[in-house]
């Protein structure tokens, strides 16, 4: 038997990335799960894993396609036990000196309201249900969540309010709903880049990354897999308001070397 089976989830950004494969990994663990994203290619989801999967198209900042994917996981299965808030936007490691500051309050508000605001409408519209269920929450948050320079000062700013987000909904619905994080280092994906700062997606990873890591290594985008089942599952009772890092030791990173034992 499967660590999720019979849990039902509502899952964002699920049509690429991590959130793709982590939902892939879902399902081979026994759950059922609505997949939504803004690409259409989350519908290509159902050919590969069956009937496990309801794909939604949507922007996550819009409060109906919130309610929609939370009404989809009800209606077909009867219950929601998990929320996922995982679709990002990056703003390129865009310094503030080459933000215009006319140009400002449109990045902000485009960033935030996917990186901030859309896990807060999600988890909200999924909130009676996970009550009900006595379910929980997982937000992605980053590298960028404890530390500077894991993007420019917008993403930065919004990955530190995933924190906040963890740390006040778990006080706020404990003891019934759990919420929790997972804050990935470096993952190999191309992040959407922010329409107002006229960015397209990008690379997450760059020349000389691999060699900047203790690991020494860019992990694959299954390698986040095993936080989020855990997270999902009932083996994490004990835990909320707890934001994992998965960042490869870049929180240990050393100044001479990466590891200690790194180029021995
Ligand atoms: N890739 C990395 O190195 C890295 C590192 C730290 C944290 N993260 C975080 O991991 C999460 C997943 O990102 P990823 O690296 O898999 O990137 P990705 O771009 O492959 O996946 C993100 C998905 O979110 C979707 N999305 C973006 N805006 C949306 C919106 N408004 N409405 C609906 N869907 C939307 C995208 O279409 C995409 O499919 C993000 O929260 C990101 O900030 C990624």
């Amino acid at each position: 038997m499967g660590l999720l089976e019979g849990k039902t989830v509502v899952f964002t950004g699920a049509g690429a990335g991590i959130g793709r494969e982590v939902v892939r990994h879902f399902v081979g663990e026994g759950a059922r799960v609505v997949a939504v994203d803004l690409s259409p290619a989350v519908t290509g989801l159902p050919d590969e894993l069956g009937d496990a999967v309801l794909p939604i198209v949507g922007d996550v900042s819009d409060p109906a396609v919130n309610q929609s994917a939370v009404d989809a996981a009800v209606s077909a299965w009867g219950k929601l036990d998990v929320f996922a808030g995982n679709a990002g936007v990056y703003d390129g490691a865009k310094p503030l000196e080459q933000i215009e500051l006319d140009t400002l309050p449109a990045a902000f508000g485009e960033l935030m309201g996917v990186n901030v605001l859309a896990p807060l409408l999600g988890v909200r519209a999924a909130l009676p249900h996970l009550i009900a269920s006595r379910g929980c929450v997982i937000l992605t948050g980053s590298f960028a969540t404890y530390h500077a320079s894991g993007g420019g000062v917008l993403y930065t700013a919004s990955k530190h309010a995933v924190l906040g987000l963890v740390r006040q909904l778990a006080y706020e619905f404990a003891p019934d709903v759990r919420v929790n994080g997972i804050a990935p280092g470096v993952a190999p994906t191309k992040l959407r880049g922010v329409g107002a700062l006229g960015q397209e997606p990008a690379d997450s990873v760059l020349d000389g990354t691999a060699a900047a890591l203790p690991t020494q290594e860019v992990p694959a985008l299954s390698d986040f897999n095993g936080v989020f089942t855990l997270l999902a599952s009932d083996q994490s009772r004990a835990m909320t308001g707890t934001m994992v890092p998965v960042d490869s030791g870049l929180g240990i990173r050393g100044l001479a070397r990466p590891g200690g034992r790194v180029g021995r």
